[in-house]
């Protein structure tokens, strides 16, 4: 029998990754990982224990010592929590903490990945790569109205502001840039919604 697939599904921040990996992997009968909670539990007990994010040593501690209770929190999301995860993202040791954690996670059954570099470092031979963007208007718009849903106060320049430092700090940073491997499919999904998006990722991935 041949081994599982890895799919790994980048892209920036409120590019609609984390809805459209999900529904894949749902469709497709496999385990999914939101690798961006495991930076964002990071963040968070980093700010538990009243350190800075951008605290090599704290920041390296909280992600080595990691349970998989950190990543069903509550309060991952957010722009505390966003910023703390962006912030801890940028540091080497947190990443090579949190490497390993997602390699085994994919070897056994497969997965549906979604972050920032799965395709580039984490899974460099996965089976297949989407690249998942959206101007940065159309995702502050979305994360606005997300926000507002929750019933969270949020102004929509001031989100659009939130995504631009997001997006600076995950492109710019030394480790494992956020960028497209070379190999990966480009979805820009500026003007789709979700089931649209999902339709033109199973073309993609040659399953639609
Ligand atoms: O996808 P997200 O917004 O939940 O990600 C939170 C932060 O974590 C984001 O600033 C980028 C970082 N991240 C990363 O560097 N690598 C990943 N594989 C996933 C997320």
């Amino acid at each position: 029998m041949s081994r599982p697939p890895i799919i790994a599904v980048d892209g920036p921040a409120a590019a609609g990754k984390g809805t459209l990996a999900r529904r894949l992997a749902a469709t497709l009968g496999l385990p999914y990982l939101d690798t961006g909670l495991l930076y964002r539990a990071v963040g968070r007990r980093v700010l538990d224990a009243g350190a800075d994010p951008r605290d090599p040593a704290a920041a390296a501690s909280a992600a080595q010592t990691l349970t998989a209770a950190d990543t069903t929190r509550a309060d991952l999301r957010g722009p505390d929590a966003d910023r703390a995860a962006s912030a801890v993202a940028a540091i080497p040791a947190v990443r090579a903490a949190l490497l390993d954690f997602q390699r085994r996670f994919g070897a056994e059954n497969g997965a549906v990945l979604d972050g920032r570099d799965i395709g580039t470092v984490v899974f460099p031979q996965a089976d297949a790569k989407l690249f998942v963007t959206a101007s940065p208007e159309v995702r502050a718009r979305r994360r606005f109205l997300e926000l507002q849903g929750r019933g969270q106060a949020a102004e929509y320049e001031t989100v659009l502001a939130e995504i631009r430092a997001r997006d600076e700090q995950d492109i710019n940073r030394a480790v494992a840039p956020l960028k497209p491997a070379e190999d990966a499919k480009l979805l820009d999904t500026s003007e789709l919604d979700a089931e649209a998006a999902f339709q033109a990722a199973m073309r993609l991935l040659g399953r639609g």
